[in-house]
């Protein structure tokens, strides 16, 4: 009985102490974000830094969430989409940070092979086909990459 009590508590204990700590995170990067953001967005990379065929990956905190998210350069122009693939929520790297297929002409998700048009974010193969990836605004700015939270509701988004 009271072996069981205390188990109960512990593992409440351990349970807190988790959201404690994931709200002390959460509170340390939104002010970092505040201080690497300007109006346009979070500043994420000088453009140099992200050449063609590149991948830079990074996170926002966009109202009370937390996205994960990737800037891709492909054919020299810049696209963020949440790190999230359309069939499930897992990462496109989920096993390694790998984003592009072989040949660089689309990105690809690790988990079951769905591939997508980098410049749409369009899934067109695997089972996905024909669904989008989130797409986030991308501002090129004095020779920085800045990428916005998207407008709207997006709280289904959240992790
Ligand atoms: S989770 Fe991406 S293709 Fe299945």
């Amino acid at each position: 009985m009271y072996l069981t009590i205390y188990l109960s508590l512990f593992f409440l204990s351990l349970y807190l102490l988790g959201l404690l700590i994931r709200r002390v995170y959460f509170f340390r990067d939104q002010a970092r974000m505040l201080q690497e953001s300007r109006p346009g967005g979070r500043v994420i990379a000088r453009v140099e830094e992200v050449g063609p065929g590149s991948v830079k990956k990074f996170w926002l905190i966009c109202q009370k969430y937390r996205l994960d998210a990737f800037l891709i350069n492909y054919q020299g122009t810049f696209h963020a989409y949440v790190n999230r693939c359309r069939h499930m929520t897992t990462p496109l790297d989920f096993v390694r940070y790998q984003f592009f297929t072989e040949d660089g002409s689309r990105l690809v998700c690790l988990t079951h092979g769905a591939l997508y048009e980098p410049a749409s974010g369009l899934c067109v193969e695997g089972p996905c086909k024909g669904l989008s990836l989130y797409r986030l605004p991308v501002l090129v700015d004095r020779g920085q990459v800045l990428v916005d939270c998207p407008p709207g509701d997006f709280s289904f988004l959240a992790e």
